[in-house]
């Protein structure tokens, strides 16, 4: 694997391999990524995906050059393409890391690269990083993947984490999913095809309290506001599927809460003293993960 764009492309013996290394590299003193650069180019806001992917380069023993603003902060202010960007910058790190607000723009960069692309999230497209790491927390907080009946809640249109986790979800066998929107945010087709076409067994609903009743794993995430252009529409679906302390006492007695953040309204801050809560660890495997990724690809 030379770039990480989609989670289509992954097998399941790869992401073996990188759960693998993530868990040996949380103990492991060794800087394997010494004299490597890795750039940050994020044309988008992010936290978690940045300073992970940015603390786990340090802890390899790497370095790290970065904007996080590209979008103001970049020559792209001025005009130039991203493609050209992704030509210059290749000469100065050895993988870049980019987030952008369109679909594709991590494919379109990687047609003018001669270095390593992750694709940070393109928009309302991807996000494949972020569902490995979902994927890791699940095997690692469930004890499996496998079997298990996995509620993806919020706005499946637009969110580029739940699109990337389907992917990989269907690799797992007998996975069950439970596909929760407001019916005007339903997941797109082209990730409905492929779950289809891998015979993996899913429901399209509106029902949240059946949903969050049912579940093994409840992974919630937000409206995502930014990918709407009318902000009538976001406001009528923004507090839909609100997670609250009574749903935890429905929820399997083994069920976890799971959420890429960040989160608005759609988990009440007082849930995160459940023991079931997992978003905040969900965060921290992060930086393992991206550890493993950046190591495959570097070392
Ligand atoms: C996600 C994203 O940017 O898509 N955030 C993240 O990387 N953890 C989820 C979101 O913004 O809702």
């Amino acid at each position: 694997m030379r770039h990480v764009i989609d989670t289509e492309e992954f097998t399941l013996d790869q992401l073996q391999e990188i759960f693998i290394s993530a868990e040996a590299l949380q103990t492991e003193n060794s800087q394997p990524l010494k004299g490597k650069i890795l750039a940050s180019l994020f044309f988008e806001p992010s936290t978690r995906t940045r300073f992970s992917f940015e603390s786990a380069m340090h802890r390899l023993g790497g370095q790290v050059i970065s904007s996080e603003n590209a979008r103001e902060f970049s020559s792209a202010a001025k005009g130039e393409t991203l493609e050209d960007t992704i030509k210059v910058v290749n000469h100065y790190a050895d993988i870049i890391v980019l987030r952008h607000p369109e679909v594709g723009a991590a494919k379109c960069a990687v047609s003018a690269a001669s270095v390593p692309i992750i694709n940070a999230g393109d928009g309302g497209g991807q996000h494949p990083t972020q569902a490995l790491l979902d994927a890791f927390t699940i095997g690692k907080e469930m004890g499996m993947v496998s079997g298990l009946r996995i509620a993806l809640i919020g706005d499946l249109k637009h969110s580029r984490t739940i699109r990337s986790l389907a992917y990989i979800l269907a690799l797992y066998p007998n996975v069950e999913v439970l596909l929760v929107s407001p019916q005007e945010l339903t997941l797109g087709e082209d990730v409905l095809r492929y779950l289809c076409a891998r015979n993996v067994v899913h429901t399209i609903t509106e029902d949240f309290e059946y949903a969050v009743a049912s579940a093994d794993v409840v992974y919630q995430n937000r409206i995502q506001k930014e990918r709407f252009s009318d902000p009538s529409a976001y406001e009528r679906v923004k507090d839909r599927f609100v997670l609250t302390l009574a749903h935890t006492e429905r929820m399997l007695p083994h069920a976890i809460i799971m959420n890429p953040l960040p989160r608005t309204c759609e988990i009440a801050p007082e849930v995160d003293a459940s023991p079931r809560a997992r978003y905040f660890v969900q965060a921290k495997y992060g930086v393992w993960v991206r550890m493993a990724l950046l190591k495959m690809l570097l070392a």
